[in-house]
């Protein structure tokens, strides 16, 4: 069974948000408060680089990136970069992601602004002809910031065994040096940064509840990447600033805060899963957030004794497809998916004791697997203070801004 809340939590936010008709997404202040200053303090005094896509609010963007500790956004998209930059949510943002968005690049190309606020991956020679034909495209185009992503995932026997995100080519020395010295060698771009995000440390929990033996797995393919990735990342960033001066160098995530600033060659991590704290995060034993952000929704139906049925609730979380991945009863206490439906479509039978407690028109309180996913599904965010809502506050889609 996933984590529940306490009673008095439970009491607290129903009173908050009496007034509103579920189905509605909250977040609680004093727990996103908390996670935010845990981050911080476990990244050890190096800064932390936003990670948008696990906010999708800019105001809470605004109000983290005001936080000591904080510093500059790793943005999803260019569309969302050049967004960002022109509501002056913050001039130094990072596009975590290639792109292959021309419109969108020559609009980076021609826009001084956003041309000096923002940085775009690449890793490999035809994201540089892109960005190259973009400029191009475009009268007194401005040179293009880029950064190089290297491949952070952990390799065994010889290749057969990897974990981590397929994400760039880029993985020795000589590879990094090979793509700077091709950026170096086309004056419309500026390479600016190394990024490297070990998802396999940094998005993979330690403390699976219920598999023991796949924890032990986990962790002991925690710590051997652990090592040699801190090994190759402190080889590849001495390779590259023997060739250019480096802005930054960004690592790890939410779940790896201590142990990639740790390491001399990272200056910043970029991370923000923690602020809302999704039930992929409780599965860590290095950290314990606070689940910031719920969503409610409405008990609609009492089809027998021990279950109601709420409304709609069906918010999957992206990636492997498994259980994980699935919204998570949070209050009151004690409530179950039902193993046939699970969280549906258009309706989530909830199963527990408490459900004879329950009338039509209450509501239960939900969690999300990942943390920025949610805002996909909410035009608005009620911001709760202690027994009150304090504001309430546009999401991405709210602003019409849906990126992916
Ligand atoms: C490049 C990169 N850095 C960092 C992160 C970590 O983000 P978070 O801490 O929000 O999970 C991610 C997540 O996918 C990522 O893709």
């Amino acid at each position: 069974m996933s984590r529940s809340g306490s009673s008095h939590d439970l009491r607290r936010l129903d009173l908050a948000t009496a007034h509103l008709d579920a189905p509605f997404a909250i977040v609680d202040m004093a727990a996103f408060r908390a996670n935010a200053a845990a981050m911080t303090r476990r990244a050890g005094g190096k800064p932390i680089r936003l990670a948008s896509k696990s906010v999708r609010c800019r105001y809470l963007i605004e109000q983290v990136l005001a936080l000591d500790g904080f510093r500059g956004v790793l943005a999803y998209t260019l569309p969302e970069a050049l967004w960002l930059a022109a509501c002056d949510t913050s001039d130094d943002i990072v596009v975590a992601y290639p792109t292959a968005d021309r419109t969108s690049l020559a609009r980076l190309a021609c826009d001084a602004t956003a041309a000096t606020s923002i940085a775009v991956m690449v890793d490999c020679p035809d994201h540089l002809d892109l960005i190259d034909k973009a400029r191009a495209s475009v009268s007194d185009p401005h040179q293009v910031r880029v950064a190089i992503d290297i491949d952070a995932g952990y390799e065994a026997l010889g290749g057969r065994f990897r974990a981590g995100a397929r994400r760039s080519p880029i993985r020795s020395p000589a590879d990094a040096v090979g793509l700077a010295n091709a950026i170096l060698g086309r004056p419309g771009l500026r390479l600016v940064g190394l990024m490297a995000y070990e998802s396999q440390i940094a998005g993979v929990g330690d403390n699976p509840p219920g598999r023991p033996l796949y924890a032990r797995a986990v962790r002991t393919m925690q710590r051997r990447s652990a090592a040699e990735l801190a090994r190759r990342r402190a080889a590849i960033v001495a390779a590259i600033r023997k060739l250019t001066s480096l802005e930054f160098v960004n690592g790890g995530g939410t779940g790896s805060l201590e142990g990639t600033s740790a390491e001399a060659a990272v200056t910043e991590i970029g991370a923000g899963s923690g602020l809302y704290h999704p039930t992929l995060f409780d599965a860590y034993r290095g950290f314990t957030g606070q689940p910031a952000a719920m969503f409610a929704l409405p008990v609609v139906r009492r089809p027998g004794p021990g279950v109601v049925t709420a409304l709609g609730g069906g918010y999957l979380a992206s990636g492997p497809g498994t259980p994980s991945r699935v919204p998570s009863p949070y209050l009151p206490a004690g409530f179950r998916l039902d193993k046939e439906e699970g969280a549906g479509e258009v309706q989530t039978p909830l199963v527990g004791p408490a459900a004879d407690g329950l009338r039509i028109g209450d509501r239960v309180w939900m969690r999300h697997a990942k943390a920025g996913e949610l805002c996909e599904r909410f035009n608005d965010l009620h911001l709760v203070e202690g027994e009150a809502v304090a504001a309430t506050v546009p999401t991405y889609r709210g602003e019409g801004q849906t990126f992916l």
